[in-house]
């Protein structure tokens, strides 16, 4: 088989491999954890409004361009792009952008495996019974006495770290497909089990209230583009696992048969599904325990053990909400590490397991400033109006996801809108040249990259 049409690390057994795949790297704690939180920190019903035109006007079309970019590669992005480069006669530094999402995945992969470390304390806690009928003081004084232990942390996070290097080692398309299928319409289930005990809450409309209904006084004291507008983008980048080229890894491994733009929209709508039930089922308990919700990155380390505490058999389903988060996570994290390990592979001559280990090390030893930075090291700033208390770890997730990602997307759309040639991005689509491809055609070309200038230009204060 020629370059051109097979990847050397394999393909998708089928579109549903491809589909699963990135459906696993799209749902994870992105959803569940930060979604919520960001929300509660950014003004409830009116950062939900934005969030979702920013997956749709920004987020999709731009997801399409990524597949779209790494089908046509065949390659890592870093040699993806240098080589669509070279077909269309460009200057090779278009290799700097796969460079930016490598550096990207493994900033975003150091608080990633942490994150997922805290979910990993949980399963246990959880199935201790330590949330047994326990009321909001506890619920805090857990979690404030897990993220203080730089020990528990360290042991956590290397554990996850070692499961998501296991898995990489043997190539996505071995170890991805089962767990996504199994595993992702099980914690769909388990969280319309948590909607179904939010209803039951006190305040459940409160709840959903704050979610779905823009409130002016949230806005009150709030800048609507650095505030509101910026986080929501990072938001949706970071959800739908763009603009660093993991997307694009997984699209150099899709066959020429799948259809981009249906898979596309399978993607966004599970994403977006996930996050909103995440959030239906969060902020009922945050009003009726009386939880602030800006409460930052505990928020659902804070919410839900409470729930599981209340309900029947919550010891059980708390346990296995908290493995099925885990396996999300995973899922994501290994989508991560891909575009660096793919990257060594092709270019340095080793095998996928030495690449694998590698790039596992590297991860490994960032991820000792995020344990750091939520303890010893800690720090506080402010960003988008709110005090950030966890030092580098915040910084970390604020400049990975507002903008290492959205200038990866920016640059992106960019090179598919207007430095390719038209022929070949109608080509690798397929789909004619009907509306949708124009529809995507203007997103790609006008609305994606004047949405990103203009919040870039605000967020470096030019107006
Ligand atoms: N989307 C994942 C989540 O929501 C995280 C993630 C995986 C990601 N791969 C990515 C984020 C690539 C940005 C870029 O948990």
């Amino acid at each position: 088989m020629s370059i051109k049409n097979a990847s050397i690390h394999g393909q998708w057994s089928s579109r549903w491999g491809f589909m699963l795949a990135a459906i696993g790297s799209a749902v994870g704690l992105g959803n569940i954890w930060r979604f919520p939180y960001l929300v509660g920190e950014n003004g409830g019903g009116i950062f939900v409004l934005v969030y979702l035109a920013c997956v749709l006007l920004v987020g999709i079309p731009i997801m399409i361009a990524e597949i779209l970019l790494g089908r046509r590669g065949r390659q890592n992005p870093v040699n993806t792009m240098q080589s669509l480069a070279n077909q269309e006669s460009l200057s090779r530094h278009w290799g700097l952008l796969g460079w930016m999402g490598v550096g990207a995945g493994f900033i975003i992969v150091s608080y990633y495996s942490v994150i997922a470390g805290w979910t990993l304390a949980y399963i246990f806690r959880v199935g201790a019974g330590v949330f047994v009928d326990a009321d909001v003081l506890v619920a805090k004084q857990v979690f404030v006495t897990l993220i203080s232990d730089p020990e528990k942390l360290l042991a956590w996070h290397t554990i996850f770290i070692m499961l998501a290097v296991i898995v990489i080692a043997r190539g996505v398309e071995k170890g991805l497909e089962n767990t996504v299928k199994i595993l992702m319409p099980m914690l769909f289930f388990l969280l319309l089990l948590m909607v179904a005990y939010a209803m039951s809450t006190e305040k459940f409309f409160e709840g959903l209230h704050y979610l779905f209904i823009p409130n002016q006084e949230h806005l009150a004291n709030k800048d609507f583009f650095s505030d509101i507008l910026l986080p929501a983008l990072g938001q949706a980048f970071f959800s739908l696992s763009i603009g660093m080229g993991a997307i694009m890894a997984y699209g150099s491994y899709l066959s020429n048969k799948t259809s981009i733009v249906f898979s596309c929209f399978t993607i966004a709508i599970a994403d977006t599904v996930v996050a909103l039930l995440a959030g239906i089922a969060i902020f009922p308990i945050v009003f009726t325990y009386g939880l602030e919700p800006a409460s930052g990155p505990g928020l659902i380390f804070m919410t839900l053990p409470i729930a599981f505490g209340q309900m029947p058999f919550g010891t059980f389903f708390g346990c296995l909400f908290f493995i099925l988060l885990l396996f999300a996570a995973w899922t994501s994290a290994i989508s991560l590490l891909e575009p660096a390990v793919a990257w060594a592979v092709e270019n340095c001559n080793i095998s996928r397991i030495k690449a694998t280990a590698w790039v596992g090390i590297l991860a490994w030893l960032f991820g000792l400033l995020t344990v750091l930075s939520l303890n010893h090291w800690a720090f506080s700033f402010q960003f988008a109006g709110v005090v950030k208390e966890n030092g580098l770890f915040d910084l970390f997730d604020i400049v990975a996801s507002n903008f290492l990602l959205p200038l990866g997307g920016l640059l992106i759309a960019v090179f598919a809108g207007w430095f390719m040639r038209k022929q070949s991005t109608l080509a690798e689509l397929d789909i004619g040249n009907g509306w949708v491809y124009q529809c995507w055609y203007f997103a790609i070309r006008y609305i994606a990259p004047l949405g990103l200038l203009i919040i870039f230009l605000n967020a470096v204060g030019l107006f």
